[in-house]
């Protein structure tokens, strides 16, 4: 009667860390007697990623997004914490080889794919290339038939492999960078603010292009905005991250009806689409703290209508979900 284990999280990441040394020069310190200087732009984020699922980062700039990213591609080593992803370790050194075969099931998007799009390639040859770098396809007649195919997929036309990207709009050269994540037939897909450049009705033919492809083809996203109503349309657990730490973790739509960390709520208070009738808007208060010299305990405290003592003086624990000592005593009830 044994059903087995449960499936193992396609992506788990524990416990991340990074620091980033900013120091000024060797010399300036010497002659200011200044201190070296340290930042951490991310500190002890945990989470896991189901296969097919879309996984939402959400948070200001300077959160730490893009580290967590990076890192959780390969890209980036980690100051500490691991990075695994369909059971294999992005870290251990003993699995170099088994890694190396894995690169070609993650792949990257970014914000400006114009930067990502090599401008001196016609698009053809960009989206050829990691088919020939993997060895998917072989023979060049078949190589240019699944180009085409793949410019379909993401509605260009297959006469597009000849142009150049600045010959396309913004929203166009999004679809040959997916086009060329989808090359590599790629299972994991992070995607960092990749509609973020766009005009809004532009952004929505991205995302709904993407969840179409997620499901043809079981893709898992990592998606990453600081966009709460963009992050809506496309997360199935969304998690809110503040000065390099994730304080809540939820489901995609019970963070919408029932935010529990302060931060999450103001932030929600802040998107202007979501009906919230007859309620006062609050907005997002206060500035973020200069993350080399971030406050105590619970870093958000200075910005938190629930502070408290405790606050001040420890960081609060991830506790089902949320880091908040307010929640997690049970001073506040779910909105
Ligand atoms: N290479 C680096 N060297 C020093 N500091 C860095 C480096 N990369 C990032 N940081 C700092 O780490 C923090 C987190 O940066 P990160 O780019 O991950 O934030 P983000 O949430 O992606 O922000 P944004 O929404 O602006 O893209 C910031 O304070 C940033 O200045
Ligand atoms: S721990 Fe305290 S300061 Fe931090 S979010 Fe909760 S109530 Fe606010
Ligand atoms: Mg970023």
């Amino acid at each position: 009667m044994s059903q087995g284990p449960p499936e193992r999280p396609f992506v788990q990441a524990r416990d991340l860390r990074r620091i980033f040394d900013v120091s000024k020069p060797w010399l300036n310190r010497v002659l200011e007697r200044a201190p070296r200087q340290y930042l951490k732009a991310v500190d002890g984020v945990s989470f896991d990623i189901r296969r097919g699922e879309t996984f939402a980062l959400v948070g200001e700039s300077g959160s730490g997004k893009s580290t967590v990213a990076r890192m959780v591609v390969g890209l980036l080593p980690p100051s500490d914490g691991t990075v695994s992803i369909a059971g294999i370790s992005m870290n251990d050194v003993n699995v170099a080889q088994e890694r190396q075969r894995l690169r070609r099931r993650i792949q990257m998007i970014f914000q400006d794919p114009y930067a990502s799009l090599n401008p001196r390639w016609r698009v053809g040859r960009i989206i050829a290339e990691p088919i020939r770098a993997f060895g998917i396809v072989h023979g060049e007649a078949d190589i240019t038939g699944r180009v085409g195919e793949l410019l379909t997929l993401v509605g260009l036309h297959p006469d597009d492999a000849g142009k150049f990207p600045h010959e396309f709009s913004g929203g166009q050269r999004q679809r040959i960078a997916i086009a060329r994540a989808l090359a590599a037939n790629a299972e994991f897909i992070v995607c960092d603010e990749p509609t973020s450049a766009l005009d809004v009705s532009v952004q929505a033919q991205i995302l709904n292009l993407m969840r179409d492809l997620q499901q043809r083809f079981g893709l898992t996203y990592l998606f990453i905005s600081h966009n709460l109503a963009v992050v809506r349309h496309m997360a199935t657990r969304i998690g809110v991250m503040y000065l390099g730490r994730l304080v809540e973790v939820s489901e995609g739509k019970q963070l919408f009806s029932h935010p529990r960390h302060p931060y999450t709520r103001m932030l929600l208070d802040a998107v202007p689409d979501l009906a919230m009738v007859g309620k006062a808007r609050e907005g997002v208060k206060g500035e973020i703290p200069n993350p080399i010299s971030p406050p105590s305990g619970c870093t958000f405290h200075p910005r938190c209508p629930l502070v408290f003592e405790r606050c001040r003086i420890e960081s609060p624990p991830v506790i089902d979900g949320v880091a908040c000592h307010a929640v997690n005593q049970g001073r506040i009830a779910a909105a």
